[in-house]
């Protein structure tokens, strides 16, 4: 059964991966649209960068929708310093040839939501594009199927703020909107991420595929990981997004447990804080599975054998 999927994306080097891994599995995945959000770096660079993965996949079949350029309410904050000028430094690939589709990214959230029974979101980016969405169609929460997100942070804190993951911390206020609206919510947080760390081994598998989409990803990966080995001192860097994609492909990579997750929005010092309530100290009902462990092996045999499938 090929699960109708929106992939909301702000490539960014792992969200460029995720995109990757999700357009190499059109027999499980039917990827109705790719839609962009400002974040790691601003929107006409995201929607570039979208482009750019569509075409070096050969999956131009694969509409792309620019969103919003900026958070609801905070200014936006970008992250060139993780993912460089372009957003995806490294990849070393082609200019686009082909343009965004026409419309807003928002309007296409709507309009899927409300014609496409069994249909999953993939937010890899800040939730503006979806917070707006639910803001201006609050019915959509209840034809919307499964949201799978990366973003937040619990035992492992931040990496944005100590409190605040960089998704959720750039647009809190949609976050909040998100986290309360009902949906069927499957959290990556850094809790998990941090225990898919890339080494030389796996960037080289990408290499010794022989194909385009595994040298752009060797590529990408060794200038996006430069940044966490440092700030860490790690062997190796998260690689965050694509966790959302392979959770739709193998979900049994993952551990994880419902719990009540809210929002921090009014604090400067914890803004964009994932308050989760892992060991039910409230009685807030739960309202999301929050997973923090991988078989992380198994997610990156199945990244290289999939974009070893892609031109
Ligand atoms: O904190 C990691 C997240 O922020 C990832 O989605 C990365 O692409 C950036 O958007
Ligand atoms: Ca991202």
């Amino acid at each position: 059964m090929r699960v109708p999927i929106i992939i909301d994306t702000d490539p960014g080097q792992d969200d460029a991966v995720a995109l990757l891994l999700a357009l190499a599995s059109p027999e499980e995945l039917d990827v109705l649209g790719i839609t962009t959000v400002a974040g790691n770096v601003p929107l006409e660079l995201t929607t570039r960068n979208s482009l750019m993965m569509v075409e070096l996949a050969g999956r131009s079949d694969v509409p792309v929708y620019a969103g919003c350029d900026r958070p609801m309410v905070r200014p936006l904050v970008t992250a060139e310093y993780v993912h460089g000028k372009t957003g995806i430094d490294g990849a070393d690939t082609p200019d686009p040839t082909t343009s965004p589709a026409d419309g807003h990214a928002v309007d296409f959230i709507i309009e899927t939501a409300r014609s496409t029974p069994g249909l999953t979101v993939c937010t890899l980016g800040p939730l503006t594009n979806l917070g707006t969405a639910l803001q201006q169609a609050p019915d959509i929460a209840g034809s919307i199927e499964q949201l799978v997100l990366m973003g937040g942070g619990f035992f492992e804190g931040g990496n944005t703020t100590p409190a605040a993951e960089f998704n959720i911390y750039d647009d809190p206020d949609a976050a909040d909107i998100v986290f309360r609206s009902g949906i069927d919510l499957v959290m990556m947080p850094l809790d998990v991420t941090h225990k898919a760390l890339t080494s030389d081994p796996r960037v080289d598998a990408f290499k010794e595929l022989g194909n385009a989409s595994g040298a752009a990803t060797a590529g990408m990966l060794e200038f996006f990981e430069r940044y966490d080995m440092e700030r860490y001192g790690t062997a190796g860097a998260p690689l965050h997004d694509p966790t959302v994609i392979a959770y739709l492909l193998e979900p049994d990579i993952f551990g994880g447990r419902a719990c009540s997750v809210a929002i921090e929005t009014t604090s400067e010092l914890t803004m964009g804080m994932t308050v989760v309530d892992w060991w039910g100290l409230t009685d807030a009902e739960p309202n999301c599975l929050v997973m923090n462990e991988i078989d992380d092996e198994r997610f990156y045999q199945l990244l290289i054998e999939r974009i070893g499938r892609l031109p």
